[in-house]
């Protein structure tokens, strides 16, 4: 068997090596440097955004969660009877919880998410709260096509409608959130539908404190896939040497965060070594930011006609209702 020696320690060529430490591996040798949002949401980096999602400057879940009560009746009547409900990322559940409750007689529930343990706890409560709603969780990364399992596409009479709320699709890159719309298409039937909560492009001042909050737990949140990679993946990020930096890009209509380097420094993540200037950035998210008109183009190009939006009294947030033609 041949070894490779690299700088510190003999490697087999055939070890098994994580998509963390790959994907953590390519977006540190890109320049510029950059890393994949979904590795923020460690149990930390999960307890951290419940938080971003309650404090004051952060408006999107609050606007949401008030405009969909309000339009809930609305809701309910083009979703009607029997309706299977298929949620990406389950999340913390309320959402779900008061949309179930609106409808008439819903028949069953899929909620897909990467973690099992979010998707398990979610589960046992709501089958209490539901006793006969037939619930079928899905394990899967759903930023990649995803399939209905065969006993929810054989049975179901009512419509099919896919809930995607939290403007979750704000962190996908416009060839991803296309790819995304498409593969959703692909296992609704015409007349299926698809709930989303999308963000909306306002004031530059507004976006940047959100993500900019005064008590600096989005700073945290950020600062958190460091030390996730040290401690999963054998780093030695000193975290007071980089600082959050979120600011609005007008031109992409997206809030970029960064965490950019205070200093030359070289950084090891395993046997890996990283360079880093003074003021050399690792691009950790994009959160885009949509018009009404932007959602229903996206809809458009994979098949779904715009039957609906709502906004809040400031247009903060936005939820459409498309269907699959
Ligand atoms: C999950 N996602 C919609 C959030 C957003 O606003 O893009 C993630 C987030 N990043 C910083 N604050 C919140």
């Amino acid at each position: 068997m041949i070894l490779f020696e690299t700088r510190n320690r003999i490697t087999n060529p055939v070890e098994e090596i994580s998509p963390f430490m790959r994907d953590v591996i390519e977006g540190l040798r890109k320049t510029p440097k950059e890393l994949p949002c979904k590795y923020f949401y460690d149990e930390r980096g999960s307890i951290l955004f419940t938080q971003i999602c309650q404090i004051a400057e952060y408006y999107i879940t609050r606007t949401e969660i008030r405009l969909l009560e309000q339009i809930l009746p609305e809701v309910a009547d083009l979703i009607g009877e029997n309706a299977t409900i298929v949620e990406y990322g389950s999340g913390e559940g309320r959402k779900i919880r008061n949309l179930l409750h609106s409808l008439p007689n819903p028949k069953a529930y899929v909620p897909i998410d990467i973690s099992a343990e979010i998707l398990l706890d979610s589960a046992r409560k709501l089958r209490k709260e539901f006793p006969t709603l037939a619930l079928y969780p899905q394990v899967a990364d759903y930023s990649s096509p995803v399939s209905l399992p065969t006993a929810v596409t054989e049975h179901d009479s009512g419509k099919r409608v896919v809930f995607f709320p939290g403007s979750t699709l704000s962190n996908f890159s416009p060839a991803e959130a296309n790819a995304f719309f498409c593969n959703l298409h692909s296992f609704l039937r015409p007349c299926d539908g698809l709930l989303l909560g999308a963000d909306l492009i306002k004031s530059p001042n507004r976006l940047h404190q959100a993500y900019n909050d005064y008590d600096g737990v989005t700073a945290e949140f950020n600062l958190n896939i460091l030390q996730r990679i040290n401690r999963e993946l054998r780093g030695n990020f000193k975290l007071h040497q980089f600082e959050h930096y979120a600011f609005f890009n007008p031109v992409l209509s997206r809030i970029e965060m960064h965490l950019i380097s205070l200093i030359d420094q070289t950084v090891k993540i395993g046997p890996h070594h990283f360079s880093f200037s003074q003021g050399e950035t690792i691009h950790t998210e994009n959160s885009y930011k949509f018009s009404l008109d932007s959602i229903t183009r996206l809809g458009q190009n994979c098949g779904f006609s715009h039957l609906r939006a709502w906004t809040d009294g400031e247009k903060l947030f936005s939820i459409h209702y498309l269907q699959a033609v």
